[in-house]
């Protein structure tokens, strides 16, 4: 989750300070507690670093005077080891010259030992940090080898754990080092200077042209190229490609903060997920799916691995993935599935949804599953990172970059990628390509769907702002509205701080209804009136119960459904579309809900407290 930018460009004014910023700045999305940057000057390395956001870092540099330099590291921390001080915060010094400095992301985890190595040598420590362990061990390689990259590869090799690093050296000061292990790093090639980042987005202002790392490389960028190694020594190419984000969609295009503008990008992040999937007769046709037909025809099981909202997109995956395909499919918190033996082997496949690609729980367990002789499809929004690529097969949301932490349209996306995979297998597995047919159609038709309700969002907001002062809101559905409820109530704690529970609405009477009391507002996501079993009337027979009792209820139901209307104190109307195919219209109001009352509260909607975009840590 921390942010980390690397530059090495031409001797001219500030240039190299003013794209490391630039870089945090745009990777301040990641969620983070402190932030610093390095530069190279002269026969030292000098800067600052601070607790707290990038203004606090600004303030420290403008205090000082700072060398014309031509290469400069910054980096956004979010505390793992050691609180969030300044003294934590990175880069890190390695030796006593001030001739070093090193940031990492990520965890070292042999690092008590080579902790407790250093100091016996005499190394004192001025953080609690294991990244300050790597940068005293590089400045010593430094001095045996005299080459940053050289230094580099030693130590790397004495390291456990995930991380990207990058260092820079006052005695090679054009040139940056880094490396990656179990953790995210992109070069940027410009033009006489070139980049590294934690993603895209640390260079997307400068460059589109980018290189893709593998697992266990180290990367040497100077202002005329670069060279890439393993970690053994042997050369390696990189995989180049252009970066298709272009930089206004890493910005907030005229909304005030980053979530409304995803909200308002999710009928775009449907169709662009549609696209493409087709063949000219209409055969669905999935290039990296990395599977044959014959291997997804032994597939006896599905298990779905993600956490957070990830995981509620697979939860509705399963509802329409067991009904199209007839195939069993389990759904588990990634971070469970890894610890508890699960009964799997070559015959299950098992699909871990994430849109970072970065989370380490989910990564985890799709390298146990691996491990266990499953076969691994991942759904994922970010090219190139690391559970795709470890992954036999991709199937990429293309939500674009999504920057706000609290995810939006990549839940949606998440939710349509699942609904084709399932209409692969049904293809595949069952050859009925007319039911096929009749669900991708109407899927087309969602991303219209989801911009006409986004335009009757106004009665949502003022319900939200009349309910800044809410304790506790509880959230009911029913078959893929249960999801939605859970999403929905995630959006609610995550944004605004508020007790928020989503429950099954046939649990209700197993407990949960002694939590109804006189006013108490309760979001019921109802299903459509024509959905088997008869489940409409019984979600609508559970808001009768609870406005027994004095719920406030806050219905969200189709267009056209009288039924719940007696029994409402506000209805929310969702466009009609197939009971299937309902969350990806009756979680939108939630998620303007919640953003609404967060902004209401006036706290900060982009960034809530605690919580990081993309959890690298288990
Ligand atoms: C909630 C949220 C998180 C993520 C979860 C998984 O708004 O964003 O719950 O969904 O941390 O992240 P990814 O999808 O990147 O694996």
């Amino acid at each position: 989750m921390c942010g980390i930018v690397g530059y090495v460009g031409p001797n001219s004014s500030g240039r190299a300070l003013e794209v490391v910023m630039d870089g945090l700045t745009r990777l301040e999305y990641r969620g983070y507690d402190s932030a610093g940057v390095a530069l190279v000057g002269g026969s030292e390395v000098v800067g600052a670093k601070r607790a707290g956001k990038l203004s606090n870092l600004t303030k420290a540099l403008a205090e000082q005077p700072l060398p014309e330099t031509t290469t400069a590291i910054g980096h956004t921390r979010w505390a793992t080891h050691g609180g969030p001080t300044d003294e934590n915060a990175h880069p890190h010094r390695g030796g006593t010259d001030r001739k070093l400095a090193l940031v990492h992301n990520g965890i070292i985890e042999n690092f008590h030992s080579l902790r407790k190595q250093l100091i016996a040598d005499g190394v004192v420590f001025s953080s609690e940090t294991d990244t300050e362990v790597v940068a005293h061990l590089v400045s010593r390689a430094f001095a045996g080898t005299g080459d940053l990259t050289a230094a580099m590869r030693e130590v790397v090799n004495t390291l456990h754990g995930a991380f990207t690093l990058l260092a820079v050296h006052s005695d090679q000061p054009d040139v940056v080092v880094g490396a990656r292990r179990n953790s995210p790093l992109v070069v940027g090639l410009g033009e006489g200077e070139n980049f590294l980042g934690s993603d895209v987005a640390a260079f997307i202002g400068y460059t589109r042209r980018a290189l893709e790392l593998g697992q266990d490389q180290i990367v040497t960028i100077t202002p005329e190229g670069y060279t890439v190694i393993d970690f053994d020594g042997t050369p390696s190419d990189g995989k180049a490609y252009e970066v298709t984000w272009d930089a206004a969609a890493a910005e907030k295009g005229g909304f005030d903060t980053f979530m409304e503008k995803e909200i308002h990008e999710q009928p775009h992040a449907v169709a662009d997920t549609l696209l493409g999937r087709t063949d000219e007769t209409g055969l669905l046709v999935l290039d990296e799916m990395g599977l044959t037909e014959e291997d997804l025809r032994a597939i006896d099981k599905m298990v779905i691995v993600a956490c957070g909202t990830a995981a509620y997109a697979g939860m509705v995956a399963k509802y329409a993935i067991e009904r199209w395909a007839r195939i069993p499919v389990e759904v588990e918190l990634a971070h469970e599935f890894r610890y508890r033996d699960p009964v799997i082997d070559e015959k299950t496949l098992v699909v871990s949804i994430s849109q970072s690609g970065e989370t380490m729980d989910t990564l985890m367990a799709v390298r146990h599953a691996k491990e266990l002789g499953a076969r691994t499809i991942s759904i994922c929004n970010t090219h190139g990172s690391t559970i795709p690529r470890e992954s036999d097969g991709v199937l990429y949301t293309h939500a674009g970059p999504e920057i706000a932490v609290a995810s939006t349209k990549a839940f949606l996306a998440q939710i349509t990628a699942s609904y084709i995979l399932g209409l692969y297998l049904v293809q595949v597995r069952r050859d009925q390509r007319e039911g096929v047919a009749e669900v991708m159609s109407e899927l087309q038709r969602i991303p219209e769907k989801i911009q006409e309700l986004l335009g009757s969002m106004d009665r949502v907001k003022e319900i939200a702002r009349f309910m800044a002062d809410t304790r506790a809101v509880l959230f009911l559905g029913r078959h893929v509205g249960f999801p939605v409820a859970m999403e929905g109530a995630l959006k609610l704690k995550e944004l605004a701080y508020i007790h928020a529970e989503g429950f099954a609405a046939g649990e209700l009477k197993h407990g949960p209804i002694a939590l109804i009391e006189p006013g108490q507002p309760v979001f019921v996501v109802v299903p459509s009136p024509d959905s088997e079993h008869g489940l409409h009337g019984k979600v609508v027979s559970n808001i009768q119960e609870i406005r027994a009792r004095g719920a406030r209820t806050l219905v969200i139901a189709e267009e056209g459904d009288e039924d719940v209307e007696p029994f409402a104190d506000e209805v929310i109307r969702v466009p009609r579309t197939s009971a299937l195919l309902a969350p990806l219209l009756t979680v939108v109001p939630l998620q303007v809900f919640a953003l609404e009352l967060s902004t209401a509260k006036g706290l900060d909607v982009d960034q809530p407290r605690n919580l990081a975009k993309s959890v690298t840590v288990e």
